[in-house]
This record gives structure tokens, C-alpha cells and sequence, in this order.
């Protein structure tokens, strides 16, 4: 399975890794599978707020130029990963939180706004302040994980057929790993220890490997 995720490409501030079969790279995608945080967040985040307590994204001027109303990205208009689906013929991507019955056909969004790379409790235990989400990466993985074999037995495709024609996008992450201690004055030696951590966090490919793997 490993060939699966031959090829990938890896930006850096903050990692967004493509991860797309080789042969697929003059195929088709059939859906989009995308984690991160606000750059590809398309609804998550306001579905799991509270709503006596909405952020700033449920309102005005979010959403008012493209969508007319806030949609939950953090954006007046569409974010990139909009574009590239538009852009592969493909239906915006709903988000996962908060929608009943996805199924590959639809593609899934797991991205959360304000998330990180490293784990909410990782991060809290180094002194940084716990209010923000923790939806981080390794919790939008592993709900990826615990919800595959449901897509796959909804599905009348093969599974492993379903996953190679999908494009998945992991990122951006991390940059709010740094824009936290930062916000909190944390000192650049502080801040540089988070680097390697972040950099091997759970946006490691062995994880999205894991993914592929593990299939039922
Ligand atoms: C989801 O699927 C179930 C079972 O097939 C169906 O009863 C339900 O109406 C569906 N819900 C939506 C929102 O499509
Ligand atoms: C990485 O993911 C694993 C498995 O989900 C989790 O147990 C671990 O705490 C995560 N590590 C960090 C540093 O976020
Ligand atoms: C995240 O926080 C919510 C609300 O506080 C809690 O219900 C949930 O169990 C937490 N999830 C994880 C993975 O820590």
C-alpha cells in the first residue's frame, strides 16, 4: 500500500502534504478528503460551537461575497481548497461535523479552525493556554479512521478503489502551533523546542500510510 502514497508534496509553513497515488496523477479524482485547520476549514468549526457562544466566523462579513451568507470559512468569499475542487470538476467539500450520511461521492472535510498540529492536551502541558479547539490533527486522523469501514460498507465501490481516486489533502497545519505561544509571549527558545515536534507530528505521512493500511 505504501506505493499509494508514492508521491507527495510538502509545503512548509505549515505543512499541506498532497497525498495522491502515482498513477493517479493523470486520473481522475473522484473526491477530496482534507484535514488542517482554518485554510481548509469549510463549516466545521461553527457546527461544533456553542451556539450561545458563536465566534466571529457566523458573522458578517464572513461568507458575504461568494456565498452570501457565513458558511463557516474563515473567509468572505471561497478558501483554496474551494478552488481545487472547482477546479478537478468536483462539488464543494462538506465538512464532516455536523453532516449525516457522507459518503466518498461527497468528499469530507475534517479541517478545524484554530487547531494544531500537536495534541490540545501536548500543548496545554507546555504551558500553553488550552482555549482552543482540540480537534487537532491526530483527532481528525482517528476520526477518519473509525469512520472508513462505515464509507466503505455504505459504498457500492470498492473501498481501496474509492480511497485511490481520492485527492487528500493534509494541511495546512501547524501554524497555529507557533501563533499560540507566540500570541502568549512565549520566549523563541520556548517556541523552538515546539519546532521538531511539529514538524514530526501527526502530519507525518507514516500516519496517513497508517490510514491506508489499516483499511478494513
Ligand atoms: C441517512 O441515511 C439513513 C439510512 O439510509 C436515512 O434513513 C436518513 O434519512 C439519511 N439522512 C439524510 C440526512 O440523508
Ligand atoms: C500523535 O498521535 C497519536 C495517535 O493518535 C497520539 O497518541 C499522540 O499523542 C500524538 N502526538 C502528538 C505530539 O500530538
Ligand atoms: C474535546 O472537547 C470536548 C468539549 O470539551 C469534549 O467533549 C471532547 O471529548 C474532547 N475531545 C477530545 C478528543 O479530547
Amino acid at each position: 500500500m505504501a506505493s499509494l502514497i508514492s508521491s507527495f508534496l510538502f509545503i512548509l509553513y505549515s505543512a499541506t502534504i498532497i497525498v495522491a497515488s502515482s498513477e493517479s496523477r493523470c486520473r481522475r479524482y473522484e473526491s477530496i478528503i482534507s484535514f488542517g485547520d482554518s485554510i481548509a476549514d469549510l463549516g466545521n468549526y461553527l457546527r461544533l460551537s456553542d451556539v450561545n457562544h458563536l465566534p466571529q466566523i457566523a458573522f458578517y462579513p464572513y461568507g458575504e461575497t461568494f456565498f452570501h451568507t457565513p458558511s463557516g470559512r474563515a473567509s468572505d468569499g471561497r478558501l483554496i481548497i474551494d478552488f481545487i475542487a472547482e477546479f478537478l470538476g468536483l462539488p464543494f467539500i462538506p465538512p464532516y461535523f455536523g453532516s449525516q450520511n457522507l459518503s466518498f461521492d461527497q468528499g469530507i472535510n475534517f479541517a478545524v479552525y484554530g487547531t494544531t498540529a500537536l495534541d490540545h492536551a501536548f500543548l496545554v502541558g507546555k504551558g500553553i493556554e488550552s482555549d482552543f479547539t482540540n480537534v487537532s490533527l491526530s483527532v481528525q486522523l482517528n476520526t477518519f479512521k473509525q469512520i472508513l469501514p462505515n464509507l466503505c460498507t455504505s459504498s457500492s465501490r470498492d473501498c481501496r478503489d474509492m480511497l485511490g481516486d481520492s485527492l487528500i489533502l493534509m494541511g495546512e497545519i501547524g501554524g497555529n502551533d507557533y501563533n499560540y505561544p507566540f500570541f502568549e509571549g512565549k520566549s523563541i527558545d520556548e517556541i523552538k523546542e515546539l519546532v521538531p515536534l511539529i514538524i514530526k507530528a501527526n502530519s507525518s505521512a507514516i500516519v496517513v500510510a497508517n490510514l491506508f493500511i489499516s483499511l478494513p
